[in-house]
């Protein structure tokens, strides 16, 4: 295995110019596949609220949920560094729940550091996390959990107004000690302003190509919803058509009787009557016939 990315890392790739590939993850197989592929980070994001859960915005995400989906990814991530998102209202109410909950990420879901959204407002509070040794990552432009205050999911800061304040937070963020910085949904121009005016790293999502890195929901990259196909997303695979296709496959077979074939099934030479008081959770008997691995899953 390569070395382990950290947050220092990040930073000696933004001094050498080095792009900074960052993709979301919320299940250990995925967090795998990713690996293997060469994330440099992982972000366990709220987006889950959307596209694990079905819901249409991420406010609904409680940090059980976020605490359960980091356990899972950090298993699966061997190499990046793991990010886990400080779900809607585990750090808005007090400046003490956001270090405790920032906290349970690390200790209870494994993660090397947590991300939160909000600008200047917040800085308090990303010292304070900071200080209890946990890295933090902001995250300006378009923040998902505040849809309501923006009325929508609309690109922000295209004004010259908007557009200083969000270079303002972003300073601030800076000085308060973020180790990194998500920028989503903003104009280009405002994305290269920033990222040549911090020291940390900015993460462009909907940002333009100057930030120092990239970050998709791997959902969205890997072509899993055809009616989702925003501006910003560029599909690098069809694992719908993929997807339904294996499966339409799969569901023929069983219906035409042809699955399972002699080498997918098991036989025994000896039986000859299985008692009807059998029990069904049998070990095997010594020497008898092993699985192996179950579920996608080596054991
Ligand atoms: O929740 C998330 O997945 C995110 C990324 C899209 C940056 O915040």
């Amino acid at each position: 295995m390569k070395d382990k990315v950290t947050i220092h890392t990040l930073k000696r790739l933004k001094q050498a110019a080095q792009k900074i590939c960052m993709v979301t993850a919320y299940d250990a197989t995925f967090a795998r596949l990713l690996d293997e592929a060469g994330a440099d980070v992982m972000l366990v994001g709220d987006s889950l609220g959307m596209v694990v859960q079905g819901h249409d915005s991420t406010l609904p995400v409680t940090m059980e949920q976020m605490i359960y989906h980091c356990t899972a990814v950090t298993r699966g991530a061997k190499r990046a560094h793991v990010v886990g998102d400080m779900p809607f209202m585990s750090y808005q109410t007090s400046v003490e729940g956001a270090v405790r909950n920032a906290g349970r990420l690390v200790a209870e879901g494994g993660v090397g550091s947590v991300k939160l959204e909000g600008g200047a407002e917040f800085a308090d509070t990303v010292a304070a996390i900071t200080r209890a040794s946990i890295p933090v990552m902001g995250h300006l432009g378009l923040t998902p959990q505040s849809v309501h205050k923006m009325g929508g999911y609309v690109v922000q800061g295209k004004d010259e107004q908007t557009a200083r304040k969000i270079l303002q937070d972003a300073l601030a963020l800076e000085r308060a000690g973020i180790y990194a910085l998500v920028l989503e949904g903003v104009p280009v121009e405002l994305a290269r302003q920033i990222t040549q005016r911090l020291s940390i790293p900015t993460i462009g999502i909907g940002a333009g190509v100057e930030c120092d890195g990239q970050v998709l929901v791997c959902y969205d990259l890997l072509g899993m919803n055809p009616d989702f196909k925003p501006k910003f997303v560029k599909r690098y695979a069809d694992l719908h058509g993929t997807i339904t296709g294996a499966a339409t496959a799969f569901f023929n077979e069983v219906r035409a009787g042809s699955f399972p074939d002699e080498d997918h099934s098991f036989h025994s030479k000896t039986l000859r009557l299985v008692a009807s008081n059998a029990h069904p959770e049998q070990e095997p008997a010594e020497g008898g016939e092993k699985i192996g691995p179950i579920y996608g899953v080596p054991v």
